[in-house]
């Protein structure tokens, strides 16, 4: 990288190469050596400023220890398992689900915005750290295979894969995934092999708006036009996902 001296760009381009030097990634920014005249040059600075400031956040973001979040949960077992597994199937598995959807969900009954008089108290006191640690660690199992019924799994599938047009009801698909797998950078929950009777039990508190920390009501917008026929066959065909 050079500056050209004498050019009138020049206090703007001193400016640019200091914002690049106090950047990790300053070598990135080298093309910031061109002759002149593409940029306007706060618009340049400015740019540069932001690239620097988003990277240093990056590097200083929290992350979660899967190894202290271990110690951290052995309470949750006596209800979740060991392996993750709930040990009920109102309770849900937590064993390979998305590290950022459960540290969204330790938060949300944490700060009121989701609702259970069994997990909230389990939660009051978890630090921002505590959750990231628990999460990593529920996050870093293999997930649980969940067995369906024969009964209702044709139905269920179609719903699943298929949404129910005359409803205006979206496939489950678009985002939670042809296996169920979720989209952890959406926070999409993976749902594959999950407990019918958590899946069902979650659908209807959507449908009622007692569940209603779905952000842009994605959940609730589709789940009150679900009927009880319709949530238990659904739920059904997830369990079997995988
Ligand atoms: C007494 C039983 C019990 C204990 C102990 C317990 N949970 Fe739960 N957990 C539940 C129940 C029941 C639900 C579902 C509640 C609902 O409908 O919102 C739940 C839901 C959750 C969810 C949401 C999962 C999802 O798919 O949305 C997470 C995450 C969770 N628990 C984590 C924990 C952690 C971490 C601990 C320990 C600090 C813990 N739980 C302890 C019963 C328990
Ligand atoms: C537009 C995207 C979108 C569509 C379509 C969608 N979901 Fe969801 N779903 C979400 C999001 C986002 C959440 C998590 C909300 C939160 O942060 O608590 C969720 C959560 C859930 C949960 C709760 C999971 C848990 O572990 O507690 C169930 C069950 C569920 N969805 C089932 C379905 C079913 C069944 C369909 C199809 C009829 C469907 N979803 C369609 C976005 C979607």
């Amino acid at each position: 990288m050079y500056l050209r001296l004498g050019s009138a760009r020049q206090s703007a381009k001193i400016w640019i190469l200091i914002a690049a030097l106090s950047c990790k990634q300053f070598t990135e920014f080298s093309f910031l050596s061109f002759p002149g005249g593409l940029m306007n040059k706060w618009t340049l600075f400015t740019g540069v400023l932001m690239l620097c400031t988003l990277s240093t956040a990056g590097q200083v973001l929290a992350q979660g220890d899967a190894a202290n979040g271990k110690a951290k949960s052995a309470v949750c077992a006596a209800c979740h398992g060991t392996d993750g597994k709930a040990l009920v199937p109102e309770y849900p598995n937590l064993a390979g689900q998305h590290e950022g959807y459960i540290a969204k969900q330790l938060t949300d009954y944490r700060d009121g915005n989701r609702n259970n008089a069994l997990m909230a108290p389990m939660a009051a006191n978890l630090s921002d750290q505590d959750i990231l640690d628990i999460a990593a660690h529920f996050s870093s199992m293999p997930p649980i295979a969940g067995v369906a019924q024969e009964e209702n799994l044709s139905h269920g599938e179609n719903i699943y894969r298929g949404g129910i047009s005359d409803a205006q009801i979206a496939s489950c698909t678009g985002c939670h995934g042809p296996s169920g797998k979720g989209n952890p950078a959406a926070n999409f929950p993976a749902l594959g092999g999950q407990n019918t009777a958590y899946i069902a039990a979650q659908l209807r508190l959507f449908r009622s708006g007692e569940r209603a920390n779905d952000p842009n009501e994605m959940m609730r917008s589709l789940a009150h036009r679900l009927s009880d026929t319709e949530i238990d066959a659904v739920a059904n065909y997830i369990a079997g996902l995988r």
